[in-house]
């Protein structure tokens, strides 16, 4: 009770001290409390709180349980429960916050969230990943009462979604707190409609709220523009006068630094609504890139004028051992690996992301194909969005786009993956409707879809040419067609490859590429592996897929592809093609669930970067005897050379059909080594070894590098094992347990294989190919001791 009373305290402070400064946005994530339970009391606000779980948002509750072959999501939605809970928060506000607008701001919550404060209804959100604003105002109270937000959240109605949804309030939520006249956020709009060269210039939209305007209020009011340049220096300000509650202003910002993949250079903009003392009323702040794009039907796109090929990945949106529950240091670490694999786009598939997604996007550099649906009136689901997309599309469609508008890293909106609207004539009228739509929020960015139908006369959303891009699915041995049946038209490889692996395994190596399931006939793989395991050599993709060397040849020898989509960058939740359960999460990704590189992250980094690569597969355990298929990702070097304990084994290279040196060799005990020569000198090395048993675990830390400057920033512990000489352990796996002393707590475990049964919220978990993952989040900024417990000994790490 103390606790809670000082608790209240340090926050009625917080509040004051963001009082005053024209508006304030609060996170408002702490205090909550949660029940998986629902009683028809809490609708009529007959809660105790108390008596539920303390909970920290964002807030994921199917994560925190165990897999199960029960649940009616099914392994394809991840084998984890989803079901109906309740969430409920105390707070009090100051009295000098009386009079003021006050606003609850909600980043996602998945899925059917309706929302009660001080016992009224304020209205339900069908959608479970779009960002909404309810406006509390006039239902609060001041000074020692209490308010009390009550929001259940139903996601009881399995199955609902392809994938592993999540359930909760999973993203951030915030108050906002602004003076009766405000600047409306969704109105407000900045764009750069001169970006190259000597000029450039932004345009400044915006306008006061609703309630100013209907009421007369507005007119009159002086705002103030101030523009930051990218390294923070003040560059210029600009006051004038809004007219009936509109803002409309153009600037000119001379030699504009352009926001480009390698230079992300932002302009924080500030409009600033004056009081008559010119004193700040109300502000919104937004970081704004100069940057050009352009679709070519012939030759792709271009940034700032410049050809660039997108390499893109697609991304659901959990984070792994976290759920849907977002985190910024995690999305960081994703995007991040990505980024230095060479990837420079993102495809949000297939759901608008966490804003705070596109902000690291805007400063990272990263290009955004933003997604709204997946399925418009005709389901893909029994129970998903098909039901609510007849009264819902049109509202979430607007605020998705008004929502996002003002990022640069975005560059396409898509209204849509592989709707099957697109076979039938009930397309056309949907698509147009939602371009239009589209297209009167934001004339800048092309709209575009995904689409599976190459075929002109069958593809109704194609012929409701409404469309600015064309995004195809798959299919890379139809691409020639595609200029031939979609003319004059910009085209892009919006999804391809689906390709299958498991980290570090390896099966003999087929001569074709093995397509698991074979065909629409099987729903799972026939004669897969018995342990649910996909051979890591790209050998392996669904039958409407196909490897990663494959699909990226087709891409990059076809121009007038503006570039790819790789169906995905990491694992992900749900969707365990080929297998059934206990099969639980994707084997799509070219980085595994936990966040550790399969090997084809190194094709990638060595086709779409110029830093050297030199990666080696498999392992070198193998038995006397066997003959193993070698196989090096390199670049920079004419080929390669293979050693065996110091014998050479030949060279080998790439081809215009392989993208990667191969070698056929009987095993020996032993180093096998391969060196990268250029200009007749050796500028790399890579080598595995045979490996004996495993000794000790060797722990790694990365926070730094993924840390966004926020206190929960997480801590990502990687054990791996190792034998006496210290070399990679795979084939002796181990219980490890990551234990924490100190202000800290494990958030979860992984060690990315798809078939393990124990949920990734415990602080156990067994090593797979000789490695586990912790995931630590520190409570206070006190130092604390990570220990890393197995039968091999503590390992110990400070934070
Ligand atoms: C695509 C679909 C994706 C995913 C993928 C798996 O057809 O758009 O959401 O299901 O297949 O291969």
């Amino acid at each position: 009770m103390k606790l809670h009373y000082f608790i209240s305290i340090l926050f009625l402070l917080q509040l004051q001290l963001v009082s005053g400064q024209g508006r304030a946005k609060i996170r408002f994530n702490e205090n909550w409390h949660f029940t998986l339970q629902d009683q028809l009391g809490y609708r009529l606000h007959d809660i105790d709180p108390q008596a539920w779980e303390p909970v920290e948002l964002p807030h994921d509750w199917s994560i925190k349980a165990d897999f199960g072959a029960t649940y009616p999501a099914g392994n394809a939605g991840g084998a984890l429960p989803g079901g109906i809970g309740w969430y409920s928060k105390e707070f009090k506000l100051p009295t000098i916050d009386q009079g003021k607008c006050i606003q609850l701001h909600f980043g996602g919550i998945y899925r059917y969230a309706e929302i009660w404060i001080n016992g009224v209804y304020l209205g339900k959100k069908p959608n479970g990943y779009l960002s909404f604003t309810l406006d509390l105002t006039p239902y609060l109270k001041f000074g020692n009462q209490y308010n009390r937000i009550a929001v259940r959240v139903d996601n009881s109605k399995q199955p609902n979604s392809r994938w592993y949804s999540g359930s909760g309030i999973y993203r951030d939520v915030y108050l906002v707190k602004t003076n009766p006249i405000y600047l409306d956020d969704q109105e407000t709009f900045i764009t750069t409609p001169e970006a190259r060269g000597e000029l450039g210039q932004l345009k400044v939209l915006s306008k006061l709220n609703k309630v100013s305007r209907s009421t007369g209020v507005a007119g009159g009011k002086k705002y103030q523009i101030t523009v930051w340049d990218p390294t923070g220096n003040l560059l210029l300000k600009k006051t004038g006068v809004e007219k009936d509650g509109n803002i409309d202003e153009l600037l000119r910002v001379d030699k504009p630094k352009l926001w480009s993949t390698n230079a992300p250079n932002l302009y924080r903009v500030q409009l600033a609504l004056l009081t008559k003392n010119n004193t700040i009323e109300d502000q919104i702040e937004k970081r704004i890139g100069f940057r050009t794009i352009r679709f070519d039907a012939k030759t792709g796109f271009y940034l700032n004028g410049e050809a660039l090929k997108i390499l893109g990945v697609c991304m659901h949106h959990d984070l792994g051992a976290l759920g849907a529950a977002f985190n910024k240091s995690a999305a960081k670490r994703q995007l991040v690996m990505m980024k230095e694999m060479g990837a420079n786009a993102i495809r949000t598939a297939h759901n608008p992301p966490a804003e705070e997604l596109l902000d690291l996007c805007d400063e990272m550099g990263i290009l955004v194909y933003n997604e709204a649906f997946d399925m418009w009136k005709k389901r893909k689901n029994k129970f998903d969005y098909h039901i609510d997309f007849p009264t819902e599309h049109l509202k979430d469609l607007e605020a998705f786009v008004r929502r996002d508008r003002n990022h640069a890293s975005v560059i396409l909106w898509s209204i849509g993956n592989e709707i099957r609207e697109q076979f039938d004539s009930t397309g056309i009228a949907l698509t147009q409707e939602m371009a239009k739509l589209v297209k009167s929020l934001d004339p800048t960015r092309p709209v575009t879809a995904a689409l599976t139908e190459n075929n002109y006369a069958k593809n109704f959303i194609a012929q409701a040419e409404a469309l600015d891009v064309l995004g195809f699915n798959y299919k890379h041995e139809d691409y020639d067609k595609l200029p031939v049946e979609f003319k004059n038209i910009p085209l892009l490889a919006s999804e391809t490859v689906s390709a299958l692996e498991t980290r570090a395994v390896y099966d003999k190596l087929q001569d074709t590429i093995q397509l698991w399931p074979a065909s629409s006939k099987d729903k799972y793989v026939v004669n897969g592996n018995p342990d649910f395991t996909v051979s890591a050599y790209d050998n392996v993709a669904a039958y409407w897929g196909t490897s990663h060397e494959k699909a990226w040849l087709a891409v990059n020898n076809r121009p007038f592809l503006a570039g790819t989509f790789v169906w995905t960058g990491f694992d992900y939740l749900g969707e365990p093609v080929p297998y059934p359960y206990p099969a639980r999460s994707s084997y799509y990704g070219i980085v595994d669930l936990a966040g550790i590189p399969k090997d084809v992250y190194y094709m990638y980094k060595s086709e779409w970067t110029d830093k050297d690569v030199l990666h080696l597969l498999p392992h070198w355990n193998w038995k006397a005897g066997d003959s193993v298929d070698v196989w090096a990702y390199y670049n920079k070097a004419d080929d390669v050379e293979l050693f065996l304990n110091g014998k050479s084994l030949g060279t080998s290279a790439k081809t215009t059909d392989r993208l990667h040196a191969s070698w056929k060799v009987p095993f020996e005990k032993g180093e096998l080594k391969v060196v990268k020569k250029r200009d007749g000198k050796i500028v790399q090395e890579a080598s595995v070894h045979t490996a004996t048993e495993a000794h000790a675990v060797k722990v790694s830390m990365e926070h730094e590098k993924y840390a966004t400057g926020e206190s929960r920033d997480l801590y990502f512990v990687t054990a791996t094992l190792v034998d006496q000489a210290g070399q990679s352990v795979l084939h002796n796996d181990q219980e490890i347990e990551f234990i924490v002393k100190g202000s800290a707590k494990v958030l979860g475990t992984d060690n990315g294989f798809q078939a393990d049964l124990r949920g990734l919220h415990q602080p156990k978990r067994k090593t797979f190919k000789g490695k586990a993952l912790g995931i630590i989040q520190k409570t206070t900024n006190t130092p604390c001791t990570i220990i890393i417990r197995s039968a091999l000994g503590d390992q110990q790490i400070s934070i």
